[in-house]
């Protein structure tokens, strides 16, 4: 599709989709490469966590879901912010929205093309285990190398738990890099991909607490330029000042600590669909 109908009063956005604060770390790199995009979130918190829910109650879901959100907020272009939900729903949602709709693909080509020692680990979701996307992603762009799938939903906790103020710990990561790192081939791992958009937000403490210094890589910066990409395409420029951003959640966190969890992009107050 190249044609998308625009409203001249509004500026240029995109609404990123996720069950969570996955999301923002994808807002980051969009904002990096776009500060004046408008940016919706549309956050599925009521059905959080997605990881570990079947693929036959998640596929509707996100359609559903990210439909409502896609007609509440306007945006031009869907972002897909959920490795759980693009490996399982991309070709659905293209097909019903009339929108761009731009996924997350694990970053497992460009990890496997950069691996020295020819073992790279997978850390996902159960869900993005699991997938037979990710399984054929795999066999086509493995380069040969001996990827070791690391689930771990303790990961997606842990990030919503940073981004509400907590302190991550050593002791917090200890489970998930002794899985990385002390298991059959983990001594010669020299990149893992952080394959679902809450992983980058644990980065740093990933990096710090890992037994030794490895890579760790996301698909952020290739979402952030697929959308450019698009707004060049529908020929959408992006004005000159900071973009806005807005808050769409499918369920009022009780304490409202999401809000505090999107401060950095200072969102306009909740709105749930
Ligand atoms: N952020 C999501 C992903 O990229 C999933 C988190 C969840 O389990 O809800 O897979």
């Amino acid at each position: 599709m190249t044609e998308v109908a625009h409203s001249n009063s509004l500026p240029p956005s995109a609404l990123i989709f996720d069950s969570g604060v996955g999301a923002i770390s994808i807002a980051r790199e969009i904002r990096r490469l776009l500060p004046g995009l408008t940016l919706h979130f549309g956050i599925d918190n009521s059905f959080y966590p997605y990881g570990s829910r079947s693929e036959e109650e998640l596929r509707p879901r996100i359609v559903e879901q990210a439909g409502a959100m896609m007609r509440a907020s306007g945006a031009d272009i869907l972002v897909v912010g959920c490795n759980t939900a693009s490996t399982l729903a991309l070709p659905q949602l293209r097909k019903v929205l009339d929108r761009p709709v731009v996924g997350v693909v694990p970053a497992v080509k460009p990890a496997a093309a950069a691996s020295r020692a020819g073992t790279i680990a997978l850390i996902a979701t159960e869900g993005t285990v699991n997938r037979n996307y990710t399984r054929d992603l795999i066999r086509q762009y493995g380069n040969g190398c001996r990827v070791i799938n690391v689930p771990a939903p303790e990961l997606v906790r842990l990030a919503e738990a940073k981004l509400r103020g907590e302190t991550i710990t050593a002791r917090d990561l200890e489970p998930v890099l002794a899985r990385i790192f002390h298991t059959a081939g983990g001594d010669r791992v020299d990149i893992a991909v952080l394959a679902c958009t809450h992983f980058p937000l644990l980065r740093e403490e990933l990096d710090r607490y890992a037994p030794r210094r490895i890579q760790w890589v996301d698909s952020g910066a290739a979402i952030a330029r697929r959308v450019s990409w698009w707004l060049d395409e529908l020929k959408l420029a992006q004005p000159d000042k900071p973009g806005a951003s807005r808050l769409l959640t499918s369920a009022v966190d009780e304490d409202r600590k999401i809000l505090g969890a999107f401060a950095e992009f200072d969102p306009s107050p909740l709105n749930t669909v």
